[in-house]
């Protein structure tokens, strides 16, 4: 039985990591950590809560005190690092708090780790593993030709990217200053269940379905390069299992799409299964974001031949699955924007003019 320590699992990703692996495996002990940020929500995961091979404790990363107890009180194997502000907006008007959890609760998570495993100078217990969940932001941004790939140089240019890349850095330098043993994994935009609607694709969902104006950053031409959640849950799992130690691992599936396309994509489908008035009049071009990154595309080729990861669902299939998730579960969506999203989503794009 393996016990692995997952942070920020009631958040998107996280969750439909803790639900893919008590799916997957019966030997697997999971302890999710997570502080319920305005993007963490326990509704996520009320299928497994009752899982006898899960608990959930509620603490922040930078938190050394409750950290270290929960290494104290479990035989912790894996350590899979979520938890962190993951919104490239909200690090443009308010970065410090992407530094205080994104770098420093990384250093935290990573301090706790070695000190629980070590067992004498540079060496820990055997089999141990600290995961990185990291992003394809941390490499800048593409031109029309090229892909990302693991030694191209980190680039960031929003304080969330600058953020994660930083966090990258020293996950890197406490493999290379102590042997510590890592891994980190970049993965292109997920979508799929429980992504909170800030995000591009829930966001649009929810706006239409309500005839609400569609705020499409620029032109609207940027891509993204689109991955399933559960295909980048697969890969998390085969790089805690069998990557080399100190590697790291890019991850995505060649899905690149712009913006606009996928606003249109929403639009047609809500046209066609919900709503037969909605139409592309909805769509605002709104102020560009600042320093908005022009194209992502992820090189997965060392991931696929190191560890024969693939990714399974087809970017047709896998939006198709997500806006039916979101249309089945409108309660969902109304239960995490009330309150303080609110307000939120009011200043922000109060300010944003129509270009
Ligand atoms: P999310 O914002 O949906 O979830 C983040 C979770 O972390 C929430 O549950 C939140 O409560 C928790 N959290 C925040 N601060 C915390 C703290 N100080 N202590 C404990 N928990 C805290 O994010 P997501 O989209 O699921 O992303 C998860 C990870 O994957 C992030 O590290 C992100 O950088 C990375 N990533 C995301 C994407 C994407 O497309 N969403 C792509 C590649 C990598
Ligand atoms: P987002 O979902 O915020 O992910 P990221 O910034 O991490 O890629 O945004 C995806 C793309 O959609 C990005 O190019 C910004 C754009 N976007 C809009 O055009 N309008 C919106 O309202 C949002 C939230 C994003």
């Amino acid at each position: 039985m393996k016990t692995y320590l997952v942070t920020g699992g009631a958040g998107f990703i996280g969750s439909n990591f803790v639900i893919y692996m008590l799916s997957k495996y019966n030997d697997v002990k999971i302890i999710n950590v997570d502080k319920l940020t305005y993007a963490g929500n326990l509704e996520n995961l009320k299928t497994i809560a009752n899982n006898p091979n899960y608990v959930f404790v509620q603490a922040d990363i930078c938190d050394k005190e409750a950290i270290s107890k929960l290494f104290k009180e479990n035989e912790i194997d894996y350590v899979v690092n979520f938890a962190a502000e993951s919104h490239v907006d909200r690090s443009i008007s308010n970065p410090e708090i992407f530094v205080q959890t994104n770098v420093m609760g990384t250093v935290n998570m990573l301090q706790c780790a070695k000190e629980a495993w070590t067992v004498g100078d540079d060496t820990y217990k055997k089999g141990v593993k600290y995961l990185q969940v990291s992003t394809d932001e941390v490499y800048g941004t593409l031109g029309a030709e090229g892909y990302f790939m693991e030694m191209t140089p980190l680039d960031p240019h929003s304080p969330y990217s600058s953020s994660k890349a930083s966090a990258d850095l020293f996950v890197q330098a406490f493999s290379d200053t102590y042997k510590f043993p890592v891994n980190i994994t970049r993965c292109s935009n997920n979508y799929g269940p429980y992504q909170f609607p800030e995000k591009l694709i829930p966001l649009i969902m929810n706006n239409t379905l309500k005839h609400k104006d569609l705020p499409v950053y620029g032109d609207g031409m940027q891509i993204r390069d689109w991955l399933y959640v559960e295909d980048h849950c697969k890969a998390i799992d085969m790089v805690i299992r069998d990557g080399v130690l100190g590697e790291v691992y890019n991850v995505g599936g060649h899905n690149e799409r712009t913006n606009i396309f996928i606003v249109k994509t929403i639009i047609q489908y809500i046209k066609e299964n919900v709503d037969s008035t909605v139409s592309e009049h909805l769509i605002k071009h709104v102020t560009d974001r600042k320093g908005h990154d022009r194209r992502y595309g992820i090189d997965p080729q060392k991931i696929k031949e190191a560890l024969g990861w693939y990714p399974e669902t087809s970017f047709e299939v896998g939006i198709r699955k997500t806006l039916k998730w979101y249309l089945d579960n409108m309660d969902w969506v109304e239960n995490v924007t009330s309150g303080a999203y609110q307000n939120y989503y009011e200043k922000m794009y109060s300010g944003k003019q129509e270009i």
